[in-house]
């Protein structure tokens, strides 16, 4: 069953991801780092580690949101990095860091939807998407389009969260993540339902190996999973032949 954030709306998954994010859009950046306790900074600085040898002079940042992610592919030193998103409460709070902290020449932020890429085939020496997949309507088109647009011998790093399966920290986990974050995420944000879509997306997402075997439906070969905190998040590489 696909899980929305809005149970009594009829609007599709999309439109109700793009929705959440519009609302959340001024209060994500803070909130983000804030219940994850600075940890997101971390594993994002992970994910972009693992294209240092690859030098892509093109990044795609998939879902980007209000730009963190193409922030840190900066450290790869590229010529540009391309973000696109669906939510355009998120870019707009995204571009205006990107002028506030002078990385605006080499990031653009772009309206799109990573399920109908409107770029070129073989386009991008590396594609990234940190916290997105699981928002996607249909995993696997979005992953298929992923892989058009990277050029062949390219990579794809996907930053996702899952879930820890070892006590106590899937015990642990499941009463912060279900108990104490929606609370908090709601009283902050002032969406009703955001932090509850969070920790019901991430239940339903088909994480670890199931993750891998999507990738390499859809073409990715040499694919690999790295755990993360005890597995409250993973990283995700599979490359273009
Ligand atoms: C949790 S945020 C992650 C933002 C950013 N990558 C980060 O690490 O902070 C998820 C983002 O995915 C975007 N998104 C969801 N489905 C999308 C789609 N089909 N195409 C493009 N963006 C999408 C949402 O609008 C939202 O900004």
């Amino acid at each position: 069953m696909t899980v929305v954030p809005y149970k009594d709306k009829e609007s599709g998954k999309k439109e109700q991801v793009a929705e959440m994010f519009d609302n959340i859009s001024q209060n994500y950046d803070f909130l983000n780092h804030f219940l994850s306790l600075g940890i997101d900074i971390r594993w994002r600085k992970k994910a972009i580690k693992l294209l240092r040898e690859d030098k892509p002079r093109l990044i795609l940042d998939i879902a980007t949101g209000t730009g963190d992610f193409a922030i840190e592919a900066l450290a790869l030193n590229p010529d540009k990095v391309i973000g696109v998103d669906i939510s355009e409460g998120m870019l707009s709070v995204g571009r205006e860091k990107m002028k506030r902290k002078g990385y605006d020449d080499r990031i653009e932020l772009q309206q799109g939807d990573s399920e109908g890429l409107l770029f070129e085939d073989n386009k991008f020496d590396a594609v990234i998407v940190s916290f997105g997949v699981r928002n996607f309507e249909n995993l696997d088109k979005g992953l298929a389009d992923m892989y058009r647009v990277l050029k062949p011998g390219g990579k794809a790093v996907v930053l996702e969260f899952s879930r820890p399966n070892r006590f106590p920290f899937k015990q642990l986990y499941n009463f912060y993540f279900k108990a104490i974050l929606p609370k908090i995420g709601k009283v902050i944000s002032k969406d009703r339902a955001a932090y509850t879509y969070l920790p019901e997306s991430v239940e339903a997402f088909p994480d670890g190996d199931r993750f891998l075997a999507h990738m390499q439906q859809v073409g990715y070969k040499n694919t690999k999973c790295k755990p993360l905190t005890f597995g409250v998040s993973s990283i995700y590489v599979g490359e273009k032949a």
